[in-house]
């Protein structure tokens, strides 16, 4: 891995989500096929423009003209890809406040959670398809439920077939607005705005709303929120989960940190990027090999598991940029005979 490589990926990484993050300028380029000066000045202010300017140029995205820095058709091309990324796109204050050098807030959750659930739908559907197997009611409890994307996507797959009852669980304010007001309707459905690693905390309010134990336990890309990430910590948050919740599964999805060298070729996500806005604004993206080995120490055994974004490496060895897997409580004495 050349030190330009990973240059290139986190400008490339920076850039992206600085435009993106800017609708208007992004349907500038896209549509005239020109990055506008004045409008970058406008928005982010001279040093910026020089910034971006300056990567486009050096790798040959573009060239100077008349009317303002004219964009290649690649570039436009890579613009268009990033319609989705509303993630990056809200951590594209964060990056211009360390090019200004300055102590960044926290990048707009909002946006992120948005973002998260619009482009999280391709891994909840194969969940949602297992969970629903032959049964005709599902209790779930969803921590980090972010904007209710999870349970909206459960509600529409399960139909009048299978009867639902859930509960969000987030800390933030926006997630838990959101979530209320998108199931307002639904009697079946509430949530609580509380940490999600203080099982103590909601389960009292989920067993009072259940009266019964859930089938499931839903973490969709809340671990690698963690702030200064200790293994104990979330061993011990796995080991509450399982003493209060005896009889209930888990179904955990979430990032895989890269090695460098994927990290170099991956062309199938925008994974250099998260990686790095992950790393900036402190949160924790574990490598597989911590994943195995959290997932071996905590009291549940491991009953199905999916991988996305598969790479095969140069020494033969597999790379996955997400995982998904189910997990089944075992008893304590199971646990240490194991
Ligand atoms: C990456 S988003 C994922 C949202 C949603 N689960 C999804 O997949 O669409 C992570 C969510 O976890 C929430 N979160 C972060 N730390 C949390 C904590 N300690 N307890 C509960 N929720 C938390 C965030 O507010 C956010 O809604």
């Amino acid at each position: 891995m050349q030190i330009q490589d990973l240059v290139h990926h986190f400008s490339l990484g920076f850039l992206v989500c600085a435009l993106g993050n800017q609708r208007e300028l992004k349907s500038e380029i896209v549509l005239g096929g020109c990055l506008k000066k004045s409008l970058v000045v406008s928005i982010w202010g001279a040093d910026a423009y020089n910034f971006i300017r300056a990567y486009l140029l050096v790798r040959g995205y573009g060239e100077d003209a008349a009317e303002g820095f004219q964009v290649s058709n690649e570039f436009r091309e890579l613009i268009r890809r990033s319609q989705s990324l509303n993630v990056p796109f809200s951590y594209a204050p964060l990056f211009l406040d360390l090019i200004h050098g300055k102590r960044s807030t926290e990048p707009d959750r909002a946006l992120n959670i948005k973002g998260s659930a619009d482009t999280h739908q391709r891994y909840f559907l194969p969940v949602i398809s297992q969970m629903k197997r032959g049964v005709s009611s599902l209790r779930v409890i969803d921590i980090g439920c972010g904007n209710g994307g999870f349970i909206a996507n459960l509600l529409a797959s399960c139909g009048s077939r299978v009867s639902v009852q859930a509960f969000g669980v987030d800390v933030s304010d926006i997630s838990i607005n959101t979530f209320n007001s998108r199931f307002e309707r639904y009697s079946k459905i509430a949530s609580m705005k509380c940490d999600g690693f203080d099982v103590e905390q909601w389960s009292t309010a989920v067993k009072q709303f259940l009266l019964t134990d859930p089938d499931y336990i839903s973490l969709w890309f809340l671990i690698h929120e963690l702030r200064n990430f200790r293994i104990t910590e979330v061993q011990d948050f796995f080991c509450q989960l399982q003493q209060r919740f005896p009889r209930t599964a888990l179904v955990l999805t979430d990032l895989v940190r890269p090695r460098l060298e994927a990290f170099a070729t991956n062309a199938l996500t925008v994974m250099p990027e998260y990686t790095l806005f992950h790393d900036l604004s402190g949160q924790s993206l574990l490598d597989q090999q911590t994943w195995n080995s959290m997932l071996e120490s905590i009291p549940y055994e491991v009953t199905a598991s999916r991988q996305y974004d598969t790479r095969v490496l140069s020494d033969g060895r597999q790379e996955h940029s997400v995982i998904t897997v189910f997990l089944s409580p075992i008893s304590e004495e199971e646990f240490l005979n194991a």
